[in-house]
């Protein structure tokens, strides 16, 4: 029986707990879209993780959507996230990029030469995103064409590349929470006929194409995934999620990634018992490879998942915002420091890198 504290390996990753921080966005990143001294700083600060998760970061200047996200697209990027990967393994930590796109999830004001956002449709997202003027809602996107698809693809690739070039352990596509692959994956927004609209098989074609492309520059065992299911963040679900993610993780399970990682639930929301019903198990056993689970988790329950087998990993994400050595306090059983929330989208170190740990 394995314990939430005992190592694990996921592919070619070799973790030393089973405690893994989420990707959290925190809109801290320099000019020129690069994690900057603090970031470097925060993440150390997290290292005795298994696994963190950075943040999401755009794979292109078209794949961002917020303010101050740090990319993964540019020499000078890779340079600079080089310093945060070298902190986290000179205390022994491991860790992974999440390669971002946020599809119509932006604004013109975001883009380059003020271009409209891409995505599966041409229809506006009912959403705010967060720009120099603060919240505001996000533009009118333009549905990509089947013949930008390509080059998408080689975006995913070259961010991957990349991000192995900055000493990441290796990259966590994102798939979840509405963005551009959401997009094209759920019915309630890809209204595309084509190769890529239409049929589950279709939707699910960019994801496919991304992983190949992904798991065959740097391999599958150092390519992780994020799914949520049941999230409606800025999109409602797919008419039948189960059939479709049952579909999406039964393609998956042939690659042998490093993990798959599922948000259960609303992401952010609470574990609560009156939400619809998917059958997370059923993907489970269908993906049969490294199984991360993510929501809500406290102590107790991330304990008896792990002991049960139900999961191998458990991701936690405001528990590690404000708590750094979250290990050391879930081991101990020690309380957690308060999430100070108001901190939580941009600004310098208050709520970044000031939490306390134990002495
Ligand atoms: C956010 O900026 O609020 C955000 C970013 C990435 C996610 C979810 C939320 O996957």
């Amino acid at each position: 029986m394995s314990t939430l504290f005992d190592p694990i390996k996921i592919g070619d990753i070799a973790l030393s707990n089973r405690i893994v921080m989420a990707p959290l966005t925190r809109n801290r990143a320099v000019e020129g879209n690069k994690p900057g001294p603090l970031t470097v700083e925060y993440y150390r600060q997290r290292a005795t993780a298994g696994l963190i998760i950075a943040e999401a970061s755009p794979i292109s200047p078209m794949a961002q959507g917020y303010l101050d996200t740090p990319g993964i697209w540019s020499a000078e990027q890779v340079d600079a996230w080089k310093a945060v990967t070298a902190a986290v393994h000179a205390e022994g930590g491991k860790i992974v990029l999440q390669l971002w796109h946020v599809g119509r999830i932006s604004h013109t004001s975001l883009l380059p030469d003020g271009a409209a956002p891409v995505s599966s449709t041409d229809r506006v997202a009912e959403a705010a995103t967060f720009t120099k003027e603060g919240f505001i809602p996000v533009s009118k996107p333009r549905a990509l064409r089947d013949d930008e698809i390509p080059g998408l693809i080689e975006d995913y690739r070259r961010a991957a590349r990349n991000a192995i070039e900055a000493g990441f352990d290796g990259v966590e596509i994102h798939a979840a929470n509405t963005y551009l692959i959401e997009q094209f994956l759920r019915d309630s927004v890809n209204d595309r006929s084509g190769p890529y609209g239409g049929s589950i098989e279709n939707r699910a074609r960019l994801l496919l194409d991304v992983v190949r492309a992904i798991t065959g520059e740097i391999g599958a065992g150092r390519t992780g995934i994020r799914l949520s299911p049941m999230t409606t963040f800025t999109a409602p679900r797919d008419s039948n999620p189960q059939a479709l993610y049952g579909y999406v993780v039964e393609q998956l399970a042939p690659f042998g990634l490093a993990y798959l990682h599922v948000i259960e639930g609303e992401t952010g929301g609470t574990r609560t018992p009156d939400a619809p019903a998917f059958d997370y198990a059923a993907l489970h056993r269908a993906f049969k490879g490294p199984w991360m689970v993510n929501n809500g988790y406290d102590r107790d329950l991330a304990m008896q998942t792990v002991a049960s087998g139900q999961a191998d990993l458990i991701a936690f994400g405001r528990p590690f915002i404000s708590t750094p050595d979250l290990v050391r306090r879930l081991k101990e059983g020690a309380a957690l420091n308060e999430l100070r929330a108001d901190k939580l989208y941009g600004g310098g170190a208050e709520g970044y890198t000031d939490y306390s740990t134990l002495a």
